[in-house]
C-alpha cells in the first residue's frame, strides 16, 4: 500500500553507535550543525558522561547497560505550537514497545514513562526553530533496560519487571518500528493522537494529591488541552498547568 506521509521507515535507516559520548543529544546537535546527518538518524550510546536529563537534571545510567539513544527528525513544516505533539507520539511509542515485551507502562505527564508508580525510561526533546517551524528535534530517550540498582532513585528496569536479562538492540529495533509507523500521524491526526496520549496517562480519572504555586491540592487528572497543557479537574473547575507549574505528591 502507498504511504502518503513523508515520515516513512525513516527511524533506524542510519545507526551511529559510540561506546561512550558526553550526551547523544549533544552529538545529534553537532550533527545537525555539520550537516552530517539524514532525517532519522539515530545516535546510540553505551555510556554518557553527562546525560541530559529534563529541568536541567543529570540523566544516569550504568554503562552498557540500558538504552541511550537520540533521534534526529526534520519535520515537515511542524509548527513550533505543535510542539507537543512530539512529546506525545514519543511517548505513545515507548509504551507500544514495551507492550510488545510484555510490560504495562502509563506515561506521567508531559513525557515521563512509568511502569506503576516507578520510573522505566524518561524523555528529552530539544528542537531548533526556523522561524515559526521546528527544523531539527532531537528527541533523546533514557530507557532502563538491564540495570537493576538505581539507589535512592524509585525506577525499574525491563530486566527489573521481567526478571530476564533483554536485548538493547531487540527493544531499539521495535522501538524504530513503532515509531516509522506512528510518528507519520503527528499534524495529521491531532485529535486521535490526542486521545490516544491521554488514555495512557498516569493517574488519569483517580483522586491524587498535587502541589501548585498556591500550595497543595487534590484532584483528578482528565486529560490535556490542545496545547499540551495537564487539566485536572478539582471540584467543579479545570485547571490546566504547564511544565514546572505542577508537582505530582505521592499519595
Ligand atoms: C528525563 O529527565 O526524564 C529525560 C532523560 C533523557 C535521557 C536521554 S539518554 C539519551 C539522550 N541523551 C541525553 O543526554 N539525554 C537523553
Amino acid at each position: 500500500m502507498k504511504q502518503s506521509n513523508s515520515i516513512v521507515n525513516i527511524f533506524g535507516r542510519e545507526i551511529i553507535h559510540l561506546s561512550h559520548v558526553d550526551s547523544t543529544n549533544n552529538f545529534a546537535a553537532t550533527l545537525i550543525s555539520d550537516q552530517l546527518c539524514q532525517n532519522g538518524t539515530a545516535i546510540l550510546a553505551d555510556s554518557q558522561s553527562f546525560g541530559k536529563g529534563q529541568r536541567g537534571n543529570v540523566w544516569y545510567s550504568d554503562p552498557g547497560k540500558n538504552l541511550l539513544v537520540s533521534f534526529i527528525l526534520k519535520p515537515d513544516k511542524l509548527s513550533v505550537s505543535k510542539q507537543h505533539e512530539l512529546t506525545w507520539i514519543t511517548s505513545i511509542c515507548i509504551v507500544k514497545t514495551l507492550g510488545i515485551f510484555n510490560i504495562e507502562s502509563q506515561i506521567k505527564w508531559p513525557n515521563d514513562i512509568f511502569v506503576g508508580n516507578k520510573k522505566i525510561a524518561g524523555v528529552l526533546i530539544e528542537n531548533q526553530l526556523t522561524g515559526e517551524y521546528i527544523s531539527n528535534s532531537i528527541i533523546g530517550i533514557g530507557l532502563n533496560v538491564n540495570q537493576v540498582s538505581f539507589g535512592e532513585i524509585d525506577a525499574t528496569s525491563m530486566q527489573v519487571e521481567l526478571n530476564k536479562e533483554i536485548s538493547i538492540e531487540i527493544f531499539f529495533n521495535e522501538l524504530c518500528n513503532q515509531m516509522n509507523s506512528h510518528f507519520g500521524k503527528i499534524q495529521k491526526s491531532e485529535a486521535n493522537l490526542k486521545s490516544e496520549y491521554e488514555s495512557l496517562l498516569y493517574r488519569r480519572n483517580e483522586l491524587f494529591s498535587y502541589e501548585d504555586e498556591n500550595g497543595n491540592f487534590e484532584g483528578k487528572i482528565i486529560g490535556v488541552n490542545k496545547n499540551g497543557f495537564l487539566q485536572i479537574e478539582v471540584g467543579k473547575e479545570i485547571r490546566e498547568y504547564g511544565i514546572k507549574e505542577i508537582r505530582y505528591c505521592s499519595k
